[in-house]
């Protein structure tokens, strides 16, 4: 089965080496979420944003809007990416306006979810992540992505076992069967085999691994 890529590509490239990495990725139908100022040059690509504003609005500075982003060419946009939550402090209710903003102007939101490390060792994944759905959900009507990612597995090399990661996935989609769930943290080319063998996962969210041409094109072939 085919698996939903999304490359958060967050802010570790500069132009000259987001044009290179554009020049050497030859693979197709991965969403790719640029850095703002660098949306435009991924346009032969499915485009999304890392964040949106949470709110409409014309005059919000510095803030860049879900209409504004739809009128890129953005088809997706995350909310609620633990980075945010944990540097810009953005709590449920924050990301359910981004949720419900992105719906307003046809953006696929992809809601990122998951526990912290305290949340884990305590046993308490199911539960934290039961409420940010539904806090983050509340009043949604319209089509979206579900990622589920540890906060201990981004960016650190470390992964869930398989067992876990499965657990997690039927959990959410036994509470919200109609949506596509992904795996989020660390995914890379050396462990996405391992990682496809867990059942019900539809694809993944991917960060420092989708800014390495080579390590992305080796993870699309994984996956088709
Ligand atoms: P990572 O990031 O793949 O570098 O762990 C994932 C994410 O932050 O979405």
């Amino acid at each position: 089965m085919k698996k939903i890529l999304v490359a958060n590509q967050k802010t570790y490239l500069n132009k000259e080496e987001a044009e290179a990495f554009l020049n050497e990725f030859k693979e197709e139908g991965v969403i790719f979420c640029p850095s703002f100022p660098f949306l435009s040059m991924f346009n032969n690509h499915i485009i999304g944003a890392q964040d949106i504003s949470k709110e409409e609005s014309s005059s919000l500075t510095g803030e860049i809007t879900a209409s504004q982003l739809k009128s890129l060419g953005c088809q997706f946009a995350i909310v609620g990416h633990s980075e945010r939550r944990q540097n810009e402090k953005e709590d449920n209710t924050t990301v359910n306006k981004k949720l419900l903003n992105a719906e307003a102007s046809s953006l696929i939101p992809i809601l990122c979810v998951g526990e912290s490390k305290e949340d884990y060792d305590l046993a308490k994944t199911k539960e934290v992540v039961e409420t940010q759905l539904r806090e983050c959900l509340k009043d949604s009507t319209g089509e979206l992505i579900i990622a589920y990612e540890p906060i201990w597995a981004i960016g650190t090399g470390v992964v869930p076992n398989n067992q876990e990661i499965k657990e997690v996935i039927t959990y959410i989609k036994s509470l919200y069967p109609k949506y596509k769930v992904l795996y989020g943290g660390s995914v890379k080319a050396s462990n996405i085999k391992e990682l496809n063998q867990v059942e019900g996962v539809d694809g993944y969210l991917i960060g420092g691994a989708s800014s390495i041409a080579k390590e992305l094109s080796e993870i699309v072939k994984s996956c088709q």
